[in-house]
């Protein structure tokens, strides 16, 4: 892949969920590469209050109090909020230890943060990173369209193409609740880069990884185990398999070690309308529709090199 492997300054937005958690201790642990200029989170997995104080957890666990949590959007643009506690829980984190985290929230709205933030960005634009629904993105984007270019690229989880659906037989999770806030970010014309199920599926948690975490001696490693623990037993009597789709950590190995993936420049939509294909992703991998491409399509991606790559990341924290 061309990205170029420099220190980048990112903003990261989720809805923790393990996955996303996960995630973002892969990121805090990269600081030599990923300069995370905030945390702003969003409804989907859980509510934002859960969301938010989840990723206040996980910047404590990491001892990265430096990094700033912002609350954004409650519920998707338009529509009610889908949210998904029978694959994460109803903490969202379920199997980690959950206390009052000491990372504070921050005052401004996680949209105010983006915009803001986007719009002083000068000649060092900024990459986000979005793993949950798309609301605080789009949202950002309809408050203020000068801030698009302050946008350096968006490697964003979500759709799919092979896979199918994870959330109906048409739409993966993260684009079903928010379909709208998704249409707006696939047609905002900054550079994008999608980690759809069809790559998350090919990075599945078996136990080498877990006794690999197993025998680390860091609350990191020990609270990880844990997430990824419940986080295995949904998808592993879904799908029949030894473990869960890590969705959420391919956007950030991504930017860490974009060998490991393979992509093709593809136009993708999402539907809108049909109560029934609500939220699918329009994969013209064939550029069969002569539309321009608008996104980079993560289709493959190295499973040994990437949970060789998380593996060494979270060995970083120390006991
Ligand atoms: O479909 C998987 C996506 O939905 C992941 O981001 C997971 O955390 C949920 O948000
Ligand atoms: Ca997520």
């Amino acid at each position: 892949m061309s990205e170029a492997n420099t220190t980048r300054r990112i903003i990261i937005d989720c809805d923790p969920g393990q996955d996303d958690a996960v995630m973002l201790l892969l990121a805090l642990a990269s600081p030599e590469a990923l300069d995370i200029l905030g945390i702003t989170t969003v409804a989907g997995n859980v509510p934002l209050d859960l969301t938010q104080r989840n990723a206040r957890l996980m910047c404590e666990f990491a001892g990265r109090h430096d990094v700033p949590v912002f609350a954004g959007c409650d519920r998707p643009l338009q529509r009610a909020l889908v949210t998904a506690e029978s694959v994460h829980g109803t903490t969202g984190i379920d199997g980690a230890s959950i206390h009052r985290p000491a990372v504070p929230l921050q005052d401004r709205h996680a949209v105010d943060f983006i915009v803001e933030t986007l719009l002083a960005a000068g000649d060092d634009p900024v990459t986000l990173v979005p793993t949950g629904p798309l609301t605080n993105i789009a949202a950002a984007i309809e408050a203020d369209p000068r801030i698009l270019p302050g946008i350096r690229r968006i490697v964003m989880m979500g759709g799919a193409m092979r896979e199918g659906g994870n959330t109906t037989p048409s739409a993966e999770f993260n684009i079903y609740v928010d379909p709208e806030a998704a249409e707006i970010v696939l047609g905002c014309g900054r550079p994008l880069t999608i980690a759809p199920l069809d790559v998350s599926h090919q990075v599945v948690v078996t136990h080498e990884p877990l006794d690999a975490l197993r025998a680390m001696p860091s609350r990191v490693a020990a609270e990880t185990v844990g997430m990824l623990e419940f986080f295995n037993r949904y998808d592993s009597e879904k799908y029949g398999t030894e473990g869960a789709p890590l969705h959420d950590p391919c956007t950030i190995a991504y930017l860490l070690a974009p060998e490991l993936f393979e992509g093709k420049l593809c136009h993708v939509a999402v539907e809108t309308g049909s109560a029934l294909t609500r939220g699918h992703t329009a994969v013209d991998f064939w550029g069969v529709t002569g539309h321009p491409p608008n996104a980079l399509w993560l289709h493959r991606v190295d499973p040994a090199g990437f949970f060789a790559l998380l593996i060494e990341r979270l060995g970083r924290y120390d006991g």
